[in-house]
């Protein structure tokens, strides 16, 4: 269903209710592909849709205009969600393609734009396209080179694409209609840590841009549109953006006899006695997000595996590859852990991932155990995390 945001300015984007993998991010709650209309001498979409959803997009343009009468698309970032029914659009409308120079060049790699007319914009570029004037932001490494947001000066709204998202589908299109404010924090919070997490020092020189904006209505690509929090979603964004954390111990493992699944409650015992804040995952029950969500503000990243044949335990290294990918603050404290049978080999494995992060490691010959771990064993592992809640970062 098409939304008027202001006048002349329409959501005409698609809902996807089952989509469940998004490059690695397990979207368990669907997502939202924000496309929006503006209606004005000069008809504007700004972004697209995955290709599969291009009937959806279609269908809403049509209610309100004609689609062969959208005169610029703009591409505020090439990535297939965005830009994915591209083609499609260019054949039924041969609208000029607004991008900047990074846009351009990677759309000229993903699609075949020998015939499509295309308008590269700079930073702080204007467009008038009517009533209206279009000003584009360039936004690079948040979080592709190519990207940029749009603002519409009359009607105070900037088009933000990625940033400000949430990969949700819900019949909600604005902030002021969810039921639970604090759950879309966590949305957002769960979307910055998996997207824009490895370039988050980037953030806080774009909100100093944004805050010479007068913004009635923030319009991400993914999620609601943010209208009447929007002074409380900036903060969010500098605050994850910063090395803040809080005390909180974020216990991730996995386990084959539940050996470590012991060792990983045991030290969670100690720090919940202290005081710290615990969250424990068994990786291979939890969506990595869920888990990055969780590393984002903690203190303590407590990361326990089996060895097997000589290595980690499968689940266990894809949350290291995925999380040094994500490249989460360095101001944390790192403790490898796990059981093994003839000769240890996976928490030197996990310790390599913790020097590349630049973590603090904190270690102790209580935190490998041959097979199963007895009772003075879990104590000497809880006493450990009781150590552990006093250890500075
Ligand atoms: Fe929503 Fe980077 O694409």
């Amino acid at each position: 269903m098409v939304i008027e945001i202001k006048n002349n300015i329409y959501w005409v984007g698609a809902i996807d209710w089952e989509v469940r993998e998004f490059h690695g991010y397990e979207t368990i709650k669907g997502s939202t592909y924000n496309s929006y209309l503006i209606v004005d001498e000069k008809n504007v979409l700004i972004d697209t849709t995955k290709p599969y959803l291009f009937d959806d997009l279609i269908l809403g343009i049509s209610s309100v205009i004609d689609p062969k009468n959208i005169d610029y698309i703009v591409c505020n970032h090439s990535e297939n969600d965005h830009s994915g029914s591209l083609e499609e659009l260019i054949k039924l409308t041969g609208a000029t393609v607004i991008t900047s120079d990074k846009g351009k060049e990677f759309l000229d790699l993903q699609y075949d734009t020998s015939n499509w007319n295309f308008k590269v914009v700079d930073n702080g570029e204007e467009l008038s396209i009517g009533r209206r004037t279009l000003k584009f932001i360039k936004t690079p490494m948040l979080h592709w080179p190519d990207n940029m947001v749009t603002y519409c000066q009359e009607d105070k709204i900037l088009f933000s694409n990625d940033a400000f998202g949430q990969h949700i589908a819900t019949s909600e299109r604005f902030d002021y209609e969810v039921e639970s404010v604090e759950e879309m924090y966590e949305d957002a919070k769960e979307y910055f840590a998996n997207i824009l997490m490895p370039y988050k020092m980037l953030v806080p020189n774009v909100i100093n841009q944004l805050n010479n904006l007068d913004i009635d209505y923030i319009c991400p690509s993914h999620g609601v549109i943010w209208s009447k929090y929007i002074k409380e979603i900036i903060n969010k964004y500098l605050e994850w953006s910063s090395d803040k954390c809080k005390n909180k111990a974020v216990i991730i493992y996995d386990t084959m006899y539940n050996s470590t699944k012991k060792m990983a409650h045991a030290i969670g015992q100690g720090l919940y006695d202290e005081g710290v804040e615990i969250r424990i995952f068994r990786v291979s029950d939890t969506p990595l997000n869920t888990i990055m969500k969780e590393v984002l503000d903690a203190k303590y990243i407590i990361i326990g595996s089996p060895t097997l044949n000589s290595n980690l335990y499968p689940p266990v290294a894809k949350l290291l590859t995925y999380m040094e990918g994500l490249k989460p603050s360095s101001k944390k404290i790192g403790v490898a852990f796990g059981s093994y049978g003839w000769m240890e080999m996976a928490t030197s494995k996990i310790k390599e991932y913790f020097k590349r992060l630049n973590f603090k490691i904190v270690d102790d010959e209580c935190l490998k155990i041959r097979h199963v771990p007895k009772e003075e064993d879990l104590k000497k592992l809880m006493e450990f995390g009781k150590r552990l809640a006093k250890e500075d970062v």
